[in-house]
Order: C-alpha cells, then sequence, then structure tokens
C-alpha cells in the first residue's frame, strides 16, 4: 500500500544518547527528521539546534525538516545548508502597523532557502489566521501549522487549529501540510483526513512503550 502520509520524528525532548537506536527502530516509517530550533527570543525557551542538527546530520541519512522558532530566521538558514526543509515563522516577517507580509524580507527569506536547494517551509502559530498565505501559496512548498502554542514539547493539541488544514486545501493549496504539536494516534487520522501529509511527533513517538508501533498508529497502516 502506498501510503502518502509521512511522518517527521520531532527529537527534542529525546535522550541523545538513544536517538539513533529509536530513529532506526522506525526507519521504515519516517520521512524526515524534526529539529526544533528555539532561540529564547520568538519563544522563552532556547535549544542548541545547531549543535542538535550537526550531530543529527552527521548520523542519520534521512532528510532533516528544520522549524525554526527564531525572530531572526534570514541570519540563521546558513546554518541549516542541507536540510531537506527549512520552515520559518510567517509571524517573523509580518508588519507590526498593518499584520501584512514584508513582501521584500519574505522573498529574500525565501531566496535563501531555495539556494541552498531545501523545500521552503512556513509556519504559522494557532492564532495566526491562515487567510494571510493566499498570494503567496505559489511560493511555499511546505506549511507548517502549529497545533500547539510553539515552544515546548509535550503539549496537548488545540482543536481550533485543526480546521486551518482544510481552509488551506479550500483555497487550493496543494504543497505539503505539515502539522506540529500534541499530535498522537488518538488525533492523527482527523488532521490526515482535513489534508495533512506530514505528521511531527515527539512524545506521543518517544514516551511510548513500542515506538515502531506508535509511529504505525500515528500514519494509520497496518
Ligand atoms: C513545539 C515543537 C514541536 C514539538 C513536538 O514547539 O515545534 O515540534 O517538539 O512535540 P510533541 O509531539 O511532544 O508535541
Ligand atoms: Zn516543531
Amino acid at each position: 500500500m502506498v501510503n502518502k502520509v509521512m511522518l517527521s520524528p520531532s527529537i527534542l525532548n529525546v535522550d541523545r544518547l538513544k536517538v539513533h537506536s529509536y530513529l532506526t527502530e522506525i526507519n521504515d516509517y519516517i520521512s524526515y527528521i524534526h529539529i526544533d530550533v528555539m532561540d529564547g527570543r520568538f519563544v522563552r525557551n532556547k535549544t542548541d539546534g545547531i549543535d542538535m542538527y550537526k550531530e543529527t546530520k552527521r548520523i542519520e541519512k534521512k532528510p532533516l525538516d528544520v522549524h525554526l522558532m527564531v525572530v531572526d530566521p534570514l541570519c540563521e538558514i546558513d546554518n541549516y545548508k542541507d536540510a531537506g526543509i527549512i520552515t520559518f515563522h510567517l509571524e517573523t516577517v509580518l508588519n507590526t502597523t498593518d499584520m501584512k507580509i514584508n513582501t521584500m524580507e519574505f522573498e529574500r527569506i525565501i531566496k535563501k532557502i531555495k539556494s541552498y536547494g531545501a523545500k521552503v517551509g512556513v509556519a504559522i502559530k494557532p492564532r495566526t489566521t491562515v487567510s494571510l498565505l493566499i498570494n503567496v501559496l505559489k511560493d511555499i512548498d511546505v506549511i507548517l501549522v502549529m497545533t500547539v502554542e510553539p515552544g515546548y514539547g509535550g503539549q496537548q493539541l488545540i482543536t481550533s487549529t485543526i480546521d486551518k488544514i482544510s481552509s488551506l486545501r479550500k483555497m487550493g493549496y496543494k504543497g505539503i501540510i505539515e502539522a506540529d504539536g500534541g499530535i498522537n494516534k488518538y488525533n492523527s487520522s482527523e488532521l490526515i483526513n482535513k489534508g495533512a501529509n506530514l505528521l511531527v511527533a515527539g512524545t506521543a513517538l518517544f514516551d511510548s512503550y513500542d515506538i515502531r508501533q506508535s509511529a504505525k498508529d500515528i500514519l494509520g497502516i497496518e
């Protein structure tokens, strides 16, 4: 069976000494490895993203899916040159005056990500509306819909965010829709039905007794 839904495990809270064996266990089911980069400004939390990225890149073969939760993505992209996806937050390129996209800044970031051959991802926080993306859908390979407030793993999915996925599909978006935060085997099918095709999971995978089974359950495969 061809399964078009992809899984991107978030290794944020995983013991560094165990991460490789865990990822090996679910190798058949994962398409990317999700790296959360937090600068302590865009979100309160801070991660050593570069270090985690380099270490993962050195050991793992899967493409890396870099989620930049940083106020200045343009300055950070150079650190993630060989990533499969580089995602920045839309909120970082909105004008404070009219809350519209600062097109010049937006295009500069996109150009830089593309110059490294990575897919361009744009993330939106739970309270950011999808309609802001209407004129730029064609420029984006991945839209990351945050299903929790960014900053921490292990939170509960905010159900009001789920409809954003179907809204994006109704707006005609054909690219990858990634959902991130609080995803588990109980809510993944709804996300998939609404049109998400790349699911991030941290806690539901790595805190489970049987990681392989959890990966299958989240993807809804036998
Ligand atoms: C939250 C991060 C997520 C998170 C996912 O800010 O973007 O990637 O680590 O972890 P779980 O699945 O535990 O919510
Ligand atoms: Zn993330």
